[in-house]
């Protein structure tokens, strides 16, 4: 076995295959599917709102080839173990590690009717864990391709995204909304994706050549994150229920506009109400950002996720002392147009929209600002969007 443990650093395609055989002992074929960044739209998704995603060079790569029975065998090389499941088991249960979201598609691609066969993978991924860029759909997204394949089942993009969104949230009860395992399944090279996430219509925006999108991983993950992430959910979905009487049939918050939220405001809660404001107010900033990107109006793009940031902040309440630290570093630096958390929340990433030129010495300047004002070595990397999962040429 030449996989031990090994952290962010990505398998070339000449290691991935000669550590299948190694451990499996056979040829595979490969699968890669990407991380993502978001640049504005958050929480918005799961309130059928709009998101604006990009996937990301970080990706988890999958090494795969069938068996003649109906067991599923995973080797992860970050953690260094190997799994299996029986795909005739009638009700694996999660088992809250990172097998729940293999298994966990699994269940949902069979219990979508996909007749699966047994298969051998190893997985190895560059998408740093915790890092809010989406490493769990990478996984999910890479497994689920990976499956279909060797069931010679067809691929629709759409329907694996919604398939493995419904893995997380039934086997790791995560109620997560599309935008990752979307973005994961249909990234577009050199665009960020305007996403419906009502109508999953997508709206390619191309990143101005003139300006970098940079990441920076706050290197912080509090762990309340997935229990404040369904809180904030079941906030949504108050909100909508008590807004009802006023507003009429309202399916989401994605129904209400800021006036009428505002003419409401006196049916909700005051906590309520800024969860409510976050998303009406987020919706309307990513279809204006969507157009400023795609006008060239860079500045006002800016202004957007730096406003986008502050209702992060202060209305939905899902940033933290050290994002924060890191987003007000990036604000001040020469040649920012804006800067965010992007991701979930709770630590994680900000994502920084900068003039070209200015790219470098903004990512080191904010690197040695962060680390003299909290202790901490922020990785921060310029990112060009890739395509989504498809098989990994070599
Ligand atoms: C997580 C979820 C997404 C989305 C973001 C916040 O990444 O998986 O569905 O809700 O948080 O925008």
């Amino acid at each position: 076995m030449i996989f031990g443990r090994r952290e962010a650093n990505m398998f070339s395609v000449d290691e991935l295959k000669a550590g299948f055989k190694d451990t499996f002992g056979r040829e595979p074929f490969l699968v890669r599917a990407p991380g993502r960044v978001n640049l504005i739209g958050e929480h918005t998704d799961y309130n059928d709102g709009f998101i604006m995603p990009a996937a990301l060079e970080y990706e988890t790569r999958a090494a795969v080839a069938p068996r003649a029975d109906r067991i599923l065998r995973v080797h992860s090389a970050k953690i260094g173990e190997t799994r299996e499941f029986d795909l005739d088991d009638p009700a694996p249960g999660p088992k809250r590690d990172w097998t729940d979201y293999v298994f966990g598609v699994a269940v949902a691609l069979a219990g979508a009717g996909k007749k699966l066969k047994g298969a051998d993978i190893l997985v190895a991924s560059s998408v740093p864990v915790g890092s809010g860029l989406s490493s769990s759909a990478a996984l999910e997204v890479s497994i689920g391709y990976s499956l279909l394949t060797v069931a010679g089942l067809p691929i629709d993009t759409i329907e694996l995204a919604k398939l493995c969104q419904k893995a997380e949230n039934e086997f790791v009860g995560m109620r997560c909304g599309i935008m990752d395992q979307f973005i994961s399944c249909n990234g577009q090279h050199d665009h960020a994706l305007m996403i419906d996430c009502r109508s999953l219509e997508k709206r390619p925006v191309p990143i101005d050549p003139r300006a970098r999108i940079v990441v920076a991983n706050s290197m912080v993950h509090h762990e309340l994150a997935s229990g404040e992430y369904n809180k904030r959910r079941a906030s949504c979905e108050e909100a909508v229920h008590l807004l009802s009487p006023g507003l009429g049939p309202i399916k989401a918050l994605r129904d209400v506009t800021p006036a009428g939220l505002e003419a409401n405001k006196a049916l909700l809660s005051d906590v309520t109400y800024r969860r409510a404001r976050h998303i009406v107010t987020e919706d309307e900033r990513v279809i204006e950002a969507a157009d400023a990107l795609a006008a060239g109006d860079l500045a006002r793009c800016g202004e957007l996720m730096n406003q986008s940031h502050a209702s992060m902040r202060d209305d939905y309440e899902i940033s933290c002392e050290e994002v924060d630290v890191l987003v007000d570093i990036a604000q001040r630096q020469p040649g920012v147009f804006g800067s965010r958390m992007t991701g979930g929340g709770f630590g994680g990433s900000t994502v920084s929209l900068v003039e070209a030129g200015a790219a470098e010495a903004f990512m080191e300047n904010v690197k040695a600002a962060y680390e003299k004002a909290t202790g901490l070595k922020s990785t921060i990397f310029a990112c060009s969007p890739q395509q989504g999962v498809g098989p990994l040429a070599g």
